[in-house]
């Protein structure tokens, strides 16, 4: 019996492409990205570990070698990690499926199974217990949001029985709720195992319809712990910097205005806050402003330049007085000094911006 062996499962979905978030995924898949300086999936199998889990299946299949060069076989973070490749991304609902084949837990035993993409402080423990008590055959994490329609909305009875699953609603007549599927869930093993094999399936539109019209008991607990899906460069900065800050969890680390990774060099002229994560290697010169940013490792960012709630890749130069609001600019990106890029602009690996020129929203 589950509680009997110590041992359980996570799967990890961690093979989407990360459309959202380029250029920063053109090398590096989402959730190995680092947020305050570790990538997200680390944090996840971190608070997995922490709530009971011994061995994780990733799901991979978009830059599938990037996870096993960093996480081994999971010894250095106290878990077993073993590897499902997809070689044509199954969906949320296939990629589950394939990565069953590595599970070891029997039919009746629970698995946890977590977006690759989302900070979350829900208590991972309650909701694998709480599925065992009620014999559930799917049990989902729910969160409240101000606006559902980007996300699949999941009312519940007074129970706590799921009613429905609507996927991305549109017309205002669907809207019935604000509690959303938050991408953690634990199913009984024996669910996923019936799950067909070796094609597209999306859980979200498919799977999980389909359990409600079978009349299996399918859960949602509604908890309002911290949660952020890191799906786009202001939700990922955005979260970063709330690690840095104690907003979101993680576990020993002490709260901080900014975070300073190996190696950084900051000038005490500088000026810094707002949950900043300044990688290894990073040099801020002068009296250069950064907040809320993310700066990757061997970043420069020269005197005079302001960085606010923008991703800078990895060894970007940010020139002299150049100012840098809410972009996100790929790796060994050169910006000419007094360049001004704002608000939704993103500029790709290796391009060199000359000097003085403003840019908003559009690609560079
Ligand atoms: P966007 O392209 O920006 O939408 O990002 P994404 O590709 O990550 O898609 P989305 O955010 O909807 O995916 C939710 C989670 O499922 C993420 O953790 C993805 O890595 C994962 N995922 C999505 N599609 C697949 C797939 O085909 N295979 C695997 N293994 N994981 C997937």
């Amino acid at each position: 019996m589950w509680w009997d062996d110590g041992m359980t499962e996570a799967i990890l979905l961690v093979g989407g492409q990360g459309t959202r978030l380029r250029p920063l995924t053109i090398s590096t898949p989402k959730p190995m990205l680092p947020v305050a300086g570790v990538p997200v999936t680390i944090h996840q199998i971190e608070r997995a570990r922490d709530a009971g889990v011994t061995r994780v299946v990733l799901g991979t299949s978009y830059r599938a070698e990037v996870f096993a060069e960093r996480l081994g076989d999971g010894s250095d973070l106290g878990v077993e990690i073993a590897y499902a490749v997809e070689a044509q991304p199954l969906g949320t609902g296939g990629a589950i499926r394939n990565a069953a084949d590595l599970l070891t837990c029997g039919p009746d035993d629970p698995v946890m199974v977590l977006n690759g993409d989302v900070l979350s402080g829900v208590d991972y423990r309650a909701l694998l217990a709480g599925h065992v008590d009620w014999g559930a055959a799917l049990t989902l994490h729910l969160t409240r949001v101000d606006d559902p329609t980007a996300y699949g909305l999941v009312p519940t009875g007074d129970d706590g029985q799921v009613l429905a699953f609507r996927e991305k609603p549109q017309m205002p007549e669907e809207i019935v709720t604000d509690q959303v599927n938050a991408g953690c869930y634990v199913f009984t093993r024996s669910v996923i195992d019936e799950i067909p094999a070796g094609r597209p399936v999306s859980v979200e539109r498919e799977t999980f319809p389909a359990l409600l019209d079978n009349g299996v008991l399918v859960r949602g607990v509604v908890d309002d712990a911290y949660w952020l899906d890191l799906g786009t460069p202001w939700d990922f900065v955005k979260g970063s910097a709330d690690l840095v800050r104690g907003i979101a969890p993680w576990a020993g680390h002490r709260p901080a205005p900014y975070l300073l990774l190996d190696g950084a060099e900051v000038s005490d002229q500088a000026v810094i806050g707002h949950g900043t994560t300044v990688g290894r290697g990073v040099r801020v010169i002068g009296d250069a402003v950064i907040e809320g940013s993310v700066l990757m490792d061997g970043a420069v960012v020269e005197a005079g330049a302001a960085v606010i709630d923008s991703v800078i890749g990895e060894r970007v130069r940010i020139g002299e007085g150049a100012t840098v609001v809410g972009a996100v600019i790929g790796d060994d990106a050169v910006i000419g000094a007094r360049n001004e890029l704002r608000h939704g602009v993103r500029v790709w690996p290796g391009t060199q911006l000359g000097e003085t020129s403003v840019r908003f929203s559009s690609d560079a």
